[in-house]
């Protein structure tokens, strides 16, 4: 053994005693099963860590250490999440015009170019073909999102890496529009990321809204390839929305949930992201 490994191996002993005792003082949230747990973050200690971490898989060990990037920089992180034209968009502008948090909307600019290409636009008119690119770019870009640095000490993101995977990706895959091995790779993707990763998410709030109430709004609206949404396809995301946030039989819950009900008109919601305001924003006060 040569000295440098000695001391990537008295390191990684050191992390993992501390990363026990960490995990034994508890943050207040069971709900870490995917994700990062933020007491195995605070744990790992930066940079230092990360890099000798990192020089530890190039030797093919498998470590419990995830590379943190800025995901490590203990900020809090709420996920608005909900079907398509549940409001998410009024609910970001929102608390993005009261100070302090950082707001992200999804990156669909990124998803309509990509070097000049529009995987969005071919997903909705083929989705066979094309689900599986656009979804490895969702991906990616979602992934971007969360490690972003920011200088509040507020993120605000519309939906997560989570739901890409286990809305949009599932999706497609049970309506029979994704073959079996695209959903394969995918997965292996999503897995590897999260597994050694650190995307800590502190709040989800979930806009709960009924498909038909969505299928409304997508009617007043225009966005181009939205115009082409069905209703059952509002109704599959629903239920997978439900089944994840409501039901919680899917899949794991990356934090815990805020419902708001969104079917009410503009003014209502205003006010009730108001009312809400505060269980919120508590995510921040950890
Ligand atoms: C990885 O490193 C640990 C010490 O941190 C050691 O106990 C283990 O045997 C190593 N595993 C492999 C596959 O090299
Ligand atoms: C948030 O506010 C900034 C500054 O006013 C603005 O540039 C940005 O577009 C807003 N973002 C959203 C999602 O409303």
């Amino acid at each position: 053994m040569s000295v440098s490994s000695v001391v990537v191996t008295l390191l990684l002993k050191r992390v993992r005693l501390l990363c026990a005792r960490g995990a034994g003082t508890g943050t207040g949230s069971s709900l870490t099963a995917a994700g990062c747990n933020r007491a195995t973050e605070l744990c790992d200690g930066g940079r230092l860590i990360q890099s000798r971490a990192r020089s530890s898989w190039q030797r093919g060990n498998s470590t419990t250490v995830k590379l943190v990037q800025n995901g490590g920089d203990n900020k809090a992180v709420i996920c608005i999440e909900g079907n398509i034209a549940s409001g998410k968009t009024t609910c970001l502008e929102y608390f993005n015009k009261t100070g302090n948090i950082q707001v992200f909307t999804e990156p669909v600019h990124k998803w309509r170019n990509v070097r000049g290409h529009n995987p969005l636009a071919l997903m909705y008119q083929d989705p066979e073909r094309w689900g599986i690119t656009l979804q490895t770019y969702v991906q990616l870009t979602m992934l971007d999102r969360h490690l972003s640095s920011i200088s509040s000490p507020v993120r605000m993101m519309e939906r997560s890496i989570f739901s890409a995977k286990y809305i949009f990706v599932e999706n497609l895959f049970r309506s029979g529009k994704m073959p079996e091995v695209d959903y394969a790779v995918l997965s292996e993707w999503f897995d590897w990321i999260t597994t050694n990763i650190c995307i800590p998410v502190d709040l989800i709030v979930y806009l709960q809204t009924s498909p038909h109430t969505c299928h409304e709004r997508l009617k007043q609206r225009c966005r181009e390839e939205e115009k082409v949404i069905p209703l059952e396809y509002l109704v599959s995301i629903h239920q997978l929305y439900e089944d994840w946030l409501i039901k919680r039989t899917s899949f794991p819950l990356p934090a815990p949930v805020l419902v708001i009900p969104a079917d009410h008109d503009l003014q209502k919601m205003l006010h009730k992201y108001e009312e809400n305001r505060e269980k919120i924003l508590a995510a921040s006060y950890h």
